[in-house]
């Protein structure tokens, strides 16, 4: 299981999450054009933070130079963080969880896979990088996407992404 971010990351999102109401249709319209079927009822199962979140990262690609990028890294960029939805927690929760799991071991963690409730809530937050790279494997998304999506909090390089591309992908979830 890696760390989900910074602390200043996470403040980041949870300021925009506040002043930020709407997703950006423009951008959004670009984005469903690329997305398969089953790639956008994942998107559209997302709650409305996490939908900003996905354009607001796709935006960023798609405004970079049209040679260091192609769709799939728009659609890696915007469903990173696709397994987020099924662990259902708010803003405070997020929260809660990011703070928990920099204060508890993973191994503990992995364990309340079997409870129920708020763990159960965070075990699924705290993994949602294993559980988003499995619902994209399901949506036969491209494997960059697949691959972004499981190493995404990964602090080293990954052999199934291009280094160019890696570092493109990392800025876009930074802003
Ligand atoms: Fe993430
Ligand atoms: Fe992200």
């Amino acid at each position: 299981m890696s760390q989900m971010g910074s602390p200043l990351h996470l403040v980041k999102r949870f300021v925009t999450s506040l002043l930020i109401f709407r997703v950006d249709e423009r951008t959004e319209f670009e984005l469903l054009a690329l997305l398969s079927d089953e790639e956008k009822v994942l998107y559209l199962s997302q709650p409305r933070i996490d939908r900003i979140h996905s354009v607001r990262n796709a935006k960023f690609i798609i405004g970079a130079s049209p040679e260091s990028y192609k769709p799939e890294h728009v659609v890696a960029a915007a469903l990173h963080d696709v397994g987020k939805a099924k662990a259902d927690l708010g803003v405070a929760g997020r929260v809660f969880a990011t703070i928990l799991q920099s204060l508890i071991s993973e191994k503990r963690i992995k364990t309340w896979g079997a409870k129920e409730g708020l763990k159960k809530q965070i075990y699924w937050y705290c993994l949602h990088n294993e559980r988003g790279a499995e619902l994209l494997e399901e949506a036969g998304s491209a494997s960059v996407a697949v691959a972004w999506a499981r190493y995404h909090h990964d602090r080293e390089d990954h052999e199934n992404i291009p280094a160019g591309v890696i570092a493109l992908l990392r800025k876009a979830d930074r802003i």
